[in-house]
């Protein structure tokens, strides 16, 4: 029985990604099309990301096992440019084993960076470091789970992959790693790392995980061959991406559609459909610019609580604000989506007005595009708003041509200044409350 994104033509691969700061809603979005997937890859981002799912009344929240694993049947990788958590992986699988959930089905490449211990010591100690020089709001806000210090060493060449643990010569060079993350330690005033516990670490993490090794690239491209659908799922959202977000408060990782092709081994003419997932509003977690949040006050924190918005991750409360057309027209750009799904829509329900950045104003000009130094947007530009009239009764519709003609309106004009189709709205957290637009 196809699913709902069944669109009747094959298509080998489909890349998914949040389109704004992440946390769009990914994980229902993934579930729906799961039917008909032959096969889910995670190819960046690590244990950063929190990926919602509610499968039968149970949710479930995945940090780097592919969301495709709640579906019996689909294959799962996690590729290279996944930034690996060994130790993380091992409690999710076993959370995920007490569940029932067969992992046969999961392979994890070798060539995955690991983040070591004193990867996420020095994260921390790092950010500390940031607000105790330049003061509060100064660090860049991470998860704390060791993201840029690893990728630092992967980008230095100094990384460790899952495939040394198996090499005794190689695990033994994890000491280099371990003695130059001790003296940084020590210098930013934390606690070192033991070198007996990381034996035990390494130990545990080359033996639990052993069972899932594997080369992932032949597995992808054998579902390829055979004519299989691939889904490439994106962890965080465009404007964190490290090349194209709002640097230096990005992460390390590429979450762009690009990044699917570098991290997950998948040649670019294999894709034929690119999904960004967007909220009907903003949010963001940690620092950084957000031109369109809402002032801090009564209505804020009303939105963010009706709304749901605390991190899956680290529980933080998320920031809130407006939907920005602006750096969305730059995602829809630098990532040719073929669609767009709008989540969380009945979250506006009941607002009086509705409104949606157009442009900015900054230094006394107008911004009708991101401009390419994203730095420029710490000065805080003004947002050019367009209002909407508020609707009621989104969240009861289940045919699209059920929403009411205010949301109707609102999406119709969307799609005109995107220029990019919305072929799917989320008005709830019910599979029944994904609905396509030509169902
Ligand atoms: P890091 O990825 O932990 O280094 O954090 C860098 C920035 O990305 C911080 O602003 C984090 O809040 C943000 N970030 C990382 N992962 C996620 C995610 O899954 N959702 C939303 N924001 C994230």
């Amino acid at each position: 029985m196809p699913g709902p994104f069944h669109v009747g033509v094959l298509m080998p691969v489909t890349v998914l990604i949040g389109a704004q700061w992440g946390d769009e809603g990914k994980g229902k979005i993934i579930d729906a099309l799961a039917p008909d997937l032959q096969m889910v890859v995670r190819y960046q981002g690590g244990p950063n990301a929190g990926h919602t799912v509610i499968v039968g009344g149970k949710r479930t929240v995945l940090h780097q096992v592919p969301t495709g694993i709640l579906h019996p049947g689909i294959a799962c990788l996690i590729s290279p440019g996944v930034l690996l958590d060994p130790w993380e992986l091992l409690d999710e699988l076993a959370m995920l084993q007490a569940s029932g959930v067969e992992l046969e089905r999961l392979k994890v490449s070798p060539a995955c960076h690991l983040i070591m211990p004193w990867h996420r010591l020095l994260d921390r100690a790092r950010e500390a470091a940031l607000d105790r020089q330049a003061g509060p709001g100064a660090a860049i806000g991470t998860t704390g789970r060791g993201m840029g210090p690893c990728a630092m060493d992967k980008a230095g060449r100094r990384g460790v992959r899952l495939g040394d643990l198996l090499d005794p010569a190689r695990r033994a060079a994890c000491e280099a790693g371990l003695a130059a993350a001790n003296a940084e330690l020590e210098s930013l005033g934390a606690e070192p790392l033991a070198r007996a516990e990381l034996h035990v670490a390494l130990e545990r993490a080359t033996a639990g995980l052993a069972p899932y090794l594997g080369d992932t690239r032949p597995l992808l491209h054998g579902v390829l061959q055979r004519g299989g659908r691939v889904l490439m799922e994106g962890a965080q959202g465009m404007m964190l991406d490290l090349e194209w977000g709002t640097y230096p408060y990005v992460t390390s990782t590429h979450p762009s559609a690009g990044g699917a092709c570098t991290g997950g081994g998948v040649p670019l003419r294999e894709v034929d459909q690119v999904i960004g997932i967007c909220k009907a509003y903003c949010t963001r977690v940690g620092n950084g610019p957000f031109p369109t949040e809402f002032e801090p006050g009564a209505f804020a924190d009303g939105f963010r609580t009706a709304a749901g918005e605390f991190g899956a991750t680290t529980g933080r409360p998320r920031r809130c604000g407006w939907f920005d057309a602006v750096a969305m027209r730059y995602a829809c750009q630098l990532n040719g989506f073929t669609d767009l799904v709008l989540t969380k829509l009945d979250v506006l329900d009941g607002q009086p007005e509705v409104k949606a950045a157009v442009a900015y104003e900054l230094d006394g000009r107008r911004l009708d595009g991101m401009p390419e130094d994203l730095r420029l947007l710490e000065r805080g530009p003004c947002p050019v708003w367009r209002t909407f009239p508020g609707w009621q009764g989104s969240a009861d519709a289940r045919r699209w041509d059920e929403l009411p003609q205010a949301v109707l309106d609102y999406l119709a004009w969307l799609e005109e200044d995107l220029g990019t189709r919305i072929s799917w709205v989320s008005n709830g957290p019910e599979r029944s409350q994904l609905l396509r637009r030509d169902a």
